[in-house]
Protein backbone atom coordinates (compact mmCIF):
# COMPACT_ATOMS: atom_id res chain seq x y z
CA UNK A 1 0.00 0.00 0.00
CA UNK A 2 1.25 3.51 -0.81
CA UNK A 3 2.47 4.97 1.91
CA UNK A 4 -0.70 6.52 4.08
CA UNK A 5 0.67 8.50 6.20
CA UNK A 6 -2.24 10.39 8.62
CA UNK A 7 -4.36 9.66 5.42
CA UNK A 8 -7.91 8.48 6.45
CA UNK A 9 -9.88 5.55 5.06
CA UNK A 10 -13.09 6.70 3.67
CA UNK A 11 -16.00 4.49 4.10
CA UNK A 12 -19.10 4.83 2.09
CA UNK A 13 -22.52 3.74 3.32
CA UNK A 14 -22.78 3.61 7.41
CA UNK A 15 -24.85 0.30 7.51
CA UNK A 16 -24.43 -2.80 9.04
CA UNK A 17 -21.50 -3.20 6.73
CA UNK A 18 -19.91 -0.12 6.82
CA UNK A 19 -19.99 0.70 10.72
CA UNK A 20 -18.44 -2.84 10.99
CA UNK A 21 -15.67 -2.12 8.34
CA UNK A 22 -14.91 1.62 10.20
CA UNK A 23 -14.56 -0.34 13.34
CA UNK A 24 -12.09 -3.15 11.72
CA UNK A 25 -10.07 -0.26 10.71
CA UNK A 26 -9.79 1.84 13.69
CA UNK A 27 -9.18 -0.52 15.54
CA UNK A 28 -6.35 -1.43 13.95
CA UNK A 29 -5.53 2.24 13.95
CA UNK A 30 -6.35 3.31 10.51
CA UNK A 31 -8.60 6.41 10.92
CA UNK A 32 -11.61 6.30 9.37
CA UNK A 33 -14.27 9.12 7.49
CA UNK A 34 -17.37 7.18 7.26
CA UNK A 35 -19.77 8.86 4.80
CA UNK A 36 -23.60 8.40 4.90
CA UNK A 37 -26.33 10.60 3.03
CA UNK A 38 -29.30 9.15 5.38
CA UNK A 39 -29.91 11.55 7.96
CA UNK A 40 -31.14 8.72 10.11
CA UNK A 41 -28.44 6.24 9.41
CA UNK A 42 -25.56 9.07 10.22
CA UNK A 43 -27.64 8.80 13.42
CA UNK A 44 -27.72 5.02 14.02
CA UNK A 45 -23.98 4.80 13.10
CA UNK A 46 -22.57 5.98 16.68
CA UNK A 47 -24.69 3.89 18.23
CA UNK A 48 -23.84 0.89 16.01
CA UNK A 49 -20.04 1.24 16.32
CA UNK A 50 -20.16 1.33 19.98
CA UNK A 51 -21.77 -1.67 19.98
CA UNK A 52 -18.95 -3.50 17.37
CA UNK A 53 -16.67 -2.48 19.66
CA UNK A 54 -17.73 -3.90 22.68
CA UNK A 55 -18.80 -6.91 21.24
CA UNK A 56 -15.51 -6.92 19.51
CA UNK A 57 -13.17 -5.75 22.57
CA UNK A 58 -15.48 -8.56 24.83
CA UNK A 59 -14.42 -11.66 22.26
CA UNK A 60 -10.85 -10.31 21.72
CA UNK A 61 -11.17 -9.73 18.28
CA UNK A 62 -9.26 -5.88 17.98
CA UNK A 63 -5.72 -5.81 18.77
CA UNK A 64 -6.16 -5.11 22.60
CA UNK A 65 -2.29 -3.36 22.75
CA UNK A 66 -3.64 0.26 20.61
CA UNK A 67 -6.36 2.67 21.49
CA UNK A 68 -8.70 3.23 18.03
CA UNK A 69 -8.38 5.79 15.55
CA UNK A 70 -11.05 8.02 15.38
CA UNK A 71 -13.84 7.44 13.00
CA UNK A 72 -15.58 11.02 11.98
CA UNK A 73 -19.05 10.69 10.31
CA UNK A 74 -19.98 13.27 7.43
CA UNK A 75 -23.01 13.62 4.85
CA UNK A 76 -20.22 14.32 2.32
CA UNK A 77 -17.62 12.53 0.81
CA UNK A 78 -15.31 15.21 0.17
CA UNK A 79 -12.64 13.71 2.66
CA UNK A 80 -12.25 11.01 -1.20
CA UNK A 81 -10.05 14.62 -2.02
CA UNK A 82 -7.59 13.41 0.63
CA UNK A 83 -8.28 9.47 0.88
CA UNK A 84 -5.42 6.59 0.39
CA UNK A 85 -8.74 3.93 -0.17
CA UNK A 86 -12.54 4.33 -0.59
CA UNK A 87 -14.30 1.53 0.38
CA UNK A 88 -17.85 1.57 -1.03
CA UNK A 89 -20.40 -0.40 1.16
CA UNK A 90 -23.76 1.26 0.05
CA UNK A 91 -26.97 -0.17 -0.81
CA UNK A 92 -26.71 -3.68 -2.84
CA UNK A 93 -27.85 -1.87 -6.40
CA UNK A 94 -26.34 -0.98 -9.16
CA UNK A 95 -27.26 1.91 -10.18
CA UNK A 96 -26.69 3.31 -6.79
CA UNK A 97 -23.22 1.89 -6.25
CA UNK A 98 -22.27 3.19 -9.90
CA UNK A 99 -23.49 6.78 -8.55
CA UNK A 100 -21.39 6.89 -5.08
CA UNK A 101 -18.44 5.38 -7.17
CA UNK A 102 -18.51 8.12 -9.96
CA UNK A 103 -18.78 11.08 -7.56
CA UNK A 104 -15.41 10.13 -5.23
CA UNK A 105 -13.93 9.05 -8.72
CA UNK A 106 -14.47 12.74 -9.26
CA UNK A 107 -12.59 13.80 -6.21
CA UNK A 108 -9.75 11.38 -5.73
CA UNK A 109 -6.11 11.82 -6.59
CA UNK A 110 -4.92 9.73 -9.37
CA UNK A 111 -3.98 6.27 -8.06
CA UNK A 112 -6.32 6.47 -4.99
CA UNK A 113 -7.97 2.64 -5.10
CA UNK A 114 -11.09 2.09 -4.98
CA UNK A 115 -12.88 -1.19 -3.06
CA UNK A 116 -16.40 -2.07 -3.27
CA UNK A 117 -18.33 -4.24 -0.80
CA UNK A 118 -20.50 -5.52 -3.15
CA UNK A 119 -21.70 -9.06 -2.15
CA UNK A 120 -23.39 -9.96 -5.78
CA UNK A 121 -22.34 -6.88 -8.75
CA UNK A 122 -19.37 -8.08 -11.26
CA UNK A 123 -16.80 -6.01 -10.06
CA UNK A 124 -16.34 -5.09 -13.98
CA UNK A 125 -19.49 -3.74 -14.22
CA UNK A 126 -18.92 -1.18 -11.85
CA UNK A 127 -15.70 -0.69 -12.63
CA UNK A 128 -16.93 0.34 -16.54
CA UNK A 129 -18.87 3.37 -15.29
CA UNK A 130 -15.38 4.87 -13.81
CA UNK A 131 -12.65 6.55 -15.63
CA UNK A 132 -9.80 4.53 -14.11
CA UNK A 133 -11.58 0.72 -14.01
CA UNK A 134 -7.73 -0.46 -13.36
CA UNK A 135 -8.27 1.12 -9.70
CA UNK A 136 -11.47 -0.45 -8.68
CA UNK A 137 -11.13 -3.90 -6.79
CA UNK A 138 -13.99 -6.05 -4.99
CA UNK A 139 -13.36 -6.90 -1.40
CA UNK A 140 -16.41 -9.21 0.00
CA UNK A 141 -16.18 -8.30 3.55
CA UNK A 142 -17.46 -10.86 5.74
CA UNK A 143 -20.54 -9.35 8.41
CA UNK A 144 -19.48 -9.07 11.56
CA UNK A 145 -16.47 -7.58 9.90
CA UNK A 146 -14.37 -7.74 12.98
CA UNK A 147 -14.44 -11.11 13.92
CA UNK A 148 -14.70 -12.83 10.63
CA UNK A 149 -10.73 -11.76 9.38
CA UNK A 150 -11.34 -14.02 6.14
CA UNK A 151 -12.21 -11.87 3.38
CA UNK A 152 -12.57 -12.77 -0.53
CA UNK A 153 -11.01 -10.17 -2.76
CA UNK A 154 -12.15 -10.36 -6.18
CA UNK A 155 -9.94 -9.30 -9.22
CA UNK A 156 -12.16 -7.88 -11.64
CA UNK A 157 -10.79 -8.31 -15.59
CA UNK A 158 -9.53 -4.56 -15.44
CA UNK A 159 -8.03 -4.48 -11.98
CA UNK A 160 -4.69 -3.68 -12.38
CA UNK A 161 -2.17 -6.00 -10.17
CA UNK A 162 -0.44 -2.64 -8.20
CA UNK A 163 -4.06 -1.93 -6.94
CA UNK A 164 -4.72 -5.51 -5.88
CA UNK A 165 -1.48 -5.74 -4.18
CA UNK A 166 -1.96 -2.31 -2.73
CA UNK A 167 -5.59 -3.49 -1.36
CA UNK A 168 -4.16 -6.41 0.06
CA UNK A 169 -1.24 -4.61 1.77
CA UNK A 170 -4.10 -2.68 3.23
CA UNK A 171 -6.41 -5.78 4.10
CA UNK A 172 -3.43 -7.28 6.12
CA UNK A 173 -3.02 -4.27 8.23
CA UNK A 174 -6.81 -4.61 8.97
CA UNK A 175 -6.12 -8.03 10.26
CA UNK A 176 -7.83 -9.79 7.28
CA UNK A 177 -7.25 -12.66 5.62
CA UNK A 178 -7.73 -12.35 1.71
CA UNK A 179 -8.21 -15.24 -0.95
CA UNK A 180 -8.06 -13.65 -4.39
CA UNK A 181 -10.97 -14.79 -6.90
CA UNK A 182 -12.44 -13.46 -10.71
CA UNK A 183 -14.81 -11.91 -11.25
CA UNK A 184 -17.97 -13.41 -11.46
CA UNK A 185 -21.97 -12.66 -10.05
CA UNK A 186 -21.83 -13.52 -6.29
CA UNK A 187 -18.08 -14.31 -6.50
CA UNK A 188 -17.63 -17.73 -4.69
CA UNK A 189 -19.46 -17.01 -1.05
CA UNK A 190 -22.54 -15.36 -2.00
CA UNK A 191 -23.42 -17.59 -5.11
CA UNK A 192 -23.39 -20.39 -2.77
CA UNK A 193 -24.85 -19.09 0.45
CA UNK A 194 -27.22 -16.85 -0.64
CA UNK A 195 -29.64 -19.16 -3.12
CA UNK A 196 -29.13 -21.65 -0.04
CA UNK A 197 -30.64 -19.05 2.23
CA UNK A 198 -33.19 -18.77 -0.16
CA UNK A 199 -34.37 -22.20 -0.23
CA UNK A 200 -34.29 -22.53 3.60
CA UNK A 201 -36.84 -19.29 3.25
CA UNK A 202 -39.25 -21.67 0.72
CA UNK A 203 -38.75 -24.39 3.19
CA UNK A 204 -40.56 -22.31 5.74
CA UNK A 205 -43.15 -20.84 3.67
CA UNK A 206 -44.33 -24.17 2.16
CA UNK A 207 -44.63 -25.48 6.29
CA UNK A 208 -42.22 -28.29 5.34
CA UNK A 209 -40.40 -26.75 8.90
CA UNK A 210 -40.61 -23.46 11.05
CA UNK A 211 -37.34 -21.00 11.06
CA UNK A 212 -36.15 -23.02 14.31
CA UNK A 213 -36.68 -26.15 12.90
CA UNK A 214 -34.66 -25.36 9.80
CA UNK A 215 -31.64 -23.58 11.83
CA UNK A 216 -31.87 -26.66 14.46
CA UNK A 217 -30.96 -29.36 11.55
CA UNK A 218 -28.59 -27.10 9.72
CA UNK A 219 -26.18 -27.22 12.64
CA UNK A 220 -26.67 -30.18 14.49
CA UNK A 221 -26.88 -32.22 11.33
CA UNK A 222 -24.53 -30.38 9.19
CA UNK A 223 -22.70 -28.23 11.15
CA UNK A 224 -23.99 -24.44 10.18
CA UNK A 225 -22.92 -22.28 12.77
CA UNK A 226 -26.06 -20.65 13.18
CA UNK A 227 -28.73 -21.84 10.54
CA UNK A 228 -29.46 -20.34 7.30
CA UNK A 229 -31.97 -18.47 8.48
CA UNK A 230 -30.45 -17.08 11.57
CA UNK A 231 -27.77 -15.77 8.87
CA UNK A 232 -30.37 -14.26 6.65
CA UNK A 233 -31.47 -11.96 9.94
CA UNK A 234 -28.17 -10.89 10.60
CA UNK A 235 -27.59 -9.91 6.64
CA UNK A 236 -30.39 -7.98 6.81
CA UNK A 237 -33.46 -9.63 4.01
CA UNK A 238 -33.15 -6.41 2.27
CA UNK A 239 -29.44 -6.78 1.54
CA UNK A 240 -29.92 -10.34 0.76
CA UNK A 241 -33.41 -10.35 -1.73
CA UNK A 242 -31.33 -7.43 -3.44
CA UNK A 243 -27.98 -9.76 -3.75
CA UNK A 244 -30.39 -12.84 -4.93
CA UNK A 245 -32.16 -10.08 -7.76
CA UNK A 246 -28.30 -9.60 -8.78
CA UNK A 247 -28.02 -13.05 -9.49
CA UNK A 248 -31.27 -14.13 -10.50
CA UNK A 249 -30.85 -11.29 -13.35
CA UNK A 250 -27.27 -12.53 -14.53
CA UNK A 251 -28.04 -16.16 -14.26
CA UNK A 252 -31.79 -16.46 -14.75
CA UNK A 253 -31.70 -19.21 -12.37
CA UNK A 254 -34.96 -19.81 -10.82
CA UNK A 255 -33.40 -20.62 -7.14
CA UNK A 256 -32.07 -17.12 -7.13
CA UNK A 257 -35.18 -15.43 -7.58
CA UNK A 258 -35.92 -13.69 -4.22
CA UNK A 259 -38.74 -16.13 -2.25
CA UNK A 260 -42.20 -14.47 -1.37
CA UNK A 261 -41.55 -14.52 1.98
CA UNK A 262 -38.37 -12.81 2.09
CA UNK A 263 -40.14 -10.18 -0.06
CA UNK A 264 -43.29 -9.93 2.34
CA UNK A 265 -41.04 -9.24 5.08
CA UNK A 266 -38.91 -6.68 2.88
CA UNK A 267 -42.47 -5.14 2.21
CA UNK A 268 -44.02 -4.67 5.59
CA UNK A 269 -40.04 -3.75 6.89
CA UNK A 270 -38.96 -6.60 8.81
CA UNK A 271 -35.36 -6.69 7.57
CA UNK A 272 -33.73 -8.82 10.51
CA UNK A 273 -31.45 -7.83 13.44
CA UNK A 274 -31.36 -4.39 12.17
CA UNK A 275 -34.66 -3.49 12.55
CA UNK A 276 -35.10 -6.09 15.84
CA UNK A 277 -37.46 -8.44 13.47
CA UNK A 278 -36.79 -10.68 10.97
CA UNK A 279 -37.40 -14.67 10.97
CA UNK A 280 -36.48 -14.09 14.49
CA UNK A 281 -37.37 -11.61 17.02
CA UNK A 282 -34.73 -9.12 18.55
CA UNK A 283 -36.13 -6.24 19.98
CA UNK A 284 -35.14 -6.91 23.73
CA UNK A 285 -31.57 -7.01 22.31
CA UNK A 286 -32.57 -3.71 20.69
CA UNK A 287 -33.57 -1.86 23.91
N1 LIG B 1 -25.10 -7.28 5.25
C1 LIG B 1 -24.16 -8.18 5.02
O1 LIG B 1 -24.10 -9.24 5.70
C2 LIG B 1 -23.16 -7.98 3.92
C3 LIG B 1 -22.01 -8.79 3.88
C4 LIG B 1 -21.04 -8.54 2.90
C5 LIG B 1 -21.25 -7.54 1.97
N2 LIG B 1 -22.38 -6.78 2.03
C6 LIG B 1 -22.53 -5.70 1.04
O2 LIG B 1 -22.16 -4.47 1.67
C7 LIG B 1 -22.93 -3.39 1.09
C8 LIG B 1 -23.69 -2.66 2.18
O3 LIG B 1 -24.59 -3.58 2.78
P1 LIG B 1 -25.26 -3.28 4.20
O4 LIG B 1 -25.78 -4.57 4.68
O5 LIG B 1 -24.34 -2.48 5.03
O6 LIG B 1 -26.49 -2.36 3.73
P2 LIG B 1 -27.33 -1.34 4.61
O7 LIG B 1 -28.62 -1.19 3.92
O8 LIG B 1 -27.30 -1.72 6.04
O9 LIG B 1 -26.47 0.03 4.47
C9 LIG B 1 -26.25 0.69 3.28
C10 LIG B 1 -26.13 2.17 3.59
O10 LIG B 1 -25.63 2.87 2.44
C11 LIG B 1 -26.21 4.17 2.50
N3 LIG B 1 -26.02 4.85 1.21
C12 LIG B 1 -26.72 4.70 0.04
N4 LIG B 1 -26.18 5.48 -0.92
C13 LIG B 1 -25.12 6.13 -0.36
C14 LIG B 1 -24.14 7.05 -0.86
N5 LIG B 1 -24.15 7.47 -2.12
N6 LIG B 1 -23.17 7.49 -0.01
C15 LIG B 1 -23.15 7.09 1.29
N7 LIG B 1 -24.06 6.21 1.82
C16 LIG B 1 -25.02 5.73 1.00
C17 LIG B 1 -27.66 3.90 2.87
O11 LIG B 1 -28.31 5.05 3.36
C18 LIG B 1 -27.47 2.82 3.94
O12 LIG B 1 -27.38 3.38 5.25
C19 LIG B 1 -23.83 -4.04 0.04
O13 LIG B 1 -23.21 -4.01 -1.19
C20 LIG B 1 -23.94 -5.47 0.54
O14 LIG B 1 -24.30 -6.38 -0.46
C21 LIG B 1 -23.34 -6.97 2.99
Amino acid sequence: MPDQGNRALVILGAGVMGTAIAVTAAGHGLPVVLVETDEDARKRAQGRMTQHFRHARLLGALPADREPAEVVVSAVPDAAAGAAVVIEAVTEQFDTKARALAQVAGLVSAGTRLVTNTSSIPVDELASTLPQPQDLVGVHFMNPTYLIDQVELVRGPHSSEAAVADVTALLRRMGRRPVVVRDSPGFVTSRLLHPMINDAVRLVDQGVATAEEVDTLMQGCLGHRTGPLRTADLIGLDNLADSLTVLFERFGDERCRPADLLLRKVRTGHLGRKTGQGFYDYKEALS
